[in-house]
């Protein structure tokens, strides 16, 4: 191999895990129809990070919860590891999800009266593995992300950078290879932002996932590999940071 080819490895080489296609979405309210994403078109490969960035009202949030099978959408196709979402049965979109998906939101939803160890088993638990399997996953996870020292702590006993790095965990205890992270810093401030940032690309890299980050700061938008801009339910333009 010449040192030309050597060099990058080609996009149509690459591993596409997600093709989005004229999708659309319209909301209701007060007997009013409006179009929440319009003819939305976006694909990631394998191992990448994708930041989104726009405007409060753009539609983000929307965007990756139909991604993630957590919202409907009216039409257009999304495919993820070759499986169409369009127009699944809830139970099956659920499996889907369950699967294939890790979710990591604003707040960190953890239940308050279980453990960080226990928190992070739990997805494992909805998959009926055995308590004390799950339990020593979630512990290898929360050694990954530095929180060996805490398994033992309940959420009100752990500030929230900790929640959050316990929330990663838990998004990533399935082994999903999509992540779908809804503003996951936006209650942190800048030193534990750039933690759960380097955490992320850390995680990343190393295992090879795809995430998808929703984020409103620029600094962070740009240790991903692409910037996408939302704006008004559609994608504005692409941005390489690589
Ligand atoms: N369940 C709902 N029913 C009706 N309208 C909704 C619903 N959820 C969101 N919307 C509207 O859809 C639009 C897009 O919302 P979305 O939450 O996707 O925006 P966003 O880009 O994530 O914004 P932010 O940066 O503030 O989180 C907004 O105008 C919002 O008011
Ligand atoms: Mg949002």
């Amino acid at each position: 191999m010449n040192s030309y080819q050597n060099r990058e490895t080609p996009q149509t080489e690459q591993k596409i895990v997600l093709t989005v296609a004229n999708v659309v979405k319209y909301y209701e309210s007060g007997g009013r129809k409006f179009e929440v994403l319009k003819k939305i078109h976006f694909s990631a490969v394998a191992g990448k990070m994708y930041a989104i960035m726009g405007p409060s009202g753009a539609g983000k949030s929307t965007f990756l919860n139909v991604i993630g099978g957590l919202d409907r959408f009216d039409s257009g196709s999304i495919r993820v590891f070759g499986q169409e979402l369009f127009g699944l049965r809830p139970a099956v979109l659920a499996q889907y999800r369950n699967r294939h998906i890790g979710f990591v939101f604003q707040a960190h939803n953890l239940l308050a009266e279980f453990s960080a160890q226990e928190n992070v088993a739990m997805p494992l638990r909805i998959r009926r593995r055995s308590r004390r399997e799950a339990l020593a996953t979630a512990r290898a996870i929360l050694e990954e992300v530095g929180l060996g020292h805490r398994m033992e702590h309940r959420p009100s006993e752990l500030s929230g950078g900790e929640c959050q790095r316990v929330s990663v965990a838990r998004a990533l205890v399935t082994d999903p290879s999509l992540i779908l992270a809804d503003e996951p810093t936006g209650n942190l401030d800048q030193e534990n932002s750039e933690h759960l940032m380097s955490l992320l690309l850390d995680l990343q890299r190393k295992r090879q996932k795809t995430v998808i980050l929703v984020t409103h700061d620029a600094s962070l938008a740009a240790r991903a590999d692409s910037i996408y801009q939302m704006v008004d339910g559609a994608f504005a333009g692409k941005e390489l940071t690589e």
